[in-house]
């Protein structure tokens, strides 16, 4: 089995004539949480999209899993399924917690109830990895931030992905949550080997997290090397500017 789940190879995204990311070479190894840090307009949240298939590259190859895509290339959904987002601010249904937390598993197998073995041991089990078993009755609007942010998680969670990208899923968060999210993150990364990338500006976070941490500036990928070097060490003067808290942007 290959140990790398993504590959991307000459890949840019260009909005109306402006390209807004350029990524020579990069590999996301199956298993690892990456963080990518960058100020914000460095092109993260179009690397995630891309990564997630929301988007295309206008340019380039992305590998999943051993397979191809490039511009214009429609990747099977048994594929796309395997890859899960969890945005900064999560919508949720005026709906209770559990069925938030259910709902794109029953989209998923259907509505037929023959169709439905396992949904509530699995939402259960979400619902349990971030800490909100004794919540699941209570309507999803009237939760906090925090607790909404953990919903939006457990719905991640429950689809089972190989790769779920995190764009910024601590912004604005009280630092109670921002360490039960990065415990739950930890836990999902360590019990099930997900592949977790995850998109911050927050270089306290990517260094608590990440197993490897790369650099985005203005759409480039600067330097990408384990936490260890990335943040002790970097070798570009704009990681170790970036790192000690003193580029300006
Ligand atoms: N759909 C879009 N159309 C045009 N420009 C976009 C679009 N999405 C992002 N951009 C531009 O691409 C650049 C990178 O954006 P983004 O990936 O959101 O950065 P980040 O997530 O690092 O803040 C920004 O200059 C942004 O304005
Ligand atoms: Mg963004």
């Amino acid at each position: 089995m290959t140990t790398t789940i993504y590959e991307l190879r000459n890949v840019a995204k260009t909005y109306a004539s402006r390209q807004v990311l350029y990524i020579q070479d990069l590999q996301i190894q199956r298993g690892e949480i990456l963080a990518l840090v960058g100020p914000s307009g460095a092109g993260k949240s179009t690397l995630l999209r891309l990564l997630n298939f929301l988007e295309e590259p206008t340019q380039g190859t992305i590998s999943f899993l051993g397979q191809p895509f490039g511009a214009r290339r429609d990747i099977p959904l048994c594929l796309r399924r395997k890859v899960t987002t969890v945005f900064q601010r999560p919508v949720l249904l005026n709906r209770s917690v559990r069925s938030n937390v259910a709902f794109g598993l029953r989209l998923r197998q259907g509505w037929w109830p023959l169709c439905l073995d396992g949904v509530d041991r699995r939402v259960d089990e979400a619902l349990e990895m971030v800490g909100l078993s004794d919540l699941a009755d209570q309507r999803a609007r009237t939760l906090s931030g925090g607790e909404a942010q953990r919903v939006a998680l457990a719905r991640a969670i429950v689809l089972e992905p190989e790769a779920l990208l995190l764009d910024e899923p601590t912004a604005n968060l009280d630092p109670h949550n921002v360490a039960l999210i990065e415990s739950i993150i930890r836990d999902l990364n360590r019990r099930r080997g997900t592949t977790i990338v995850v998109v911050t500006h927050n270089v306290f976070q990517a260094r608590r997290l990440a197993h490897r941490a790369g650099l985005l500036l203005d759409g480039s990928l600067i330097e990408l090397a384990d936490s260890e070097t990335f943040f002790e060490h970097p070798r570009d003067e704009r990681t170790r500017a970036f790192v000690r808290g003193e580029m300006i942007y």
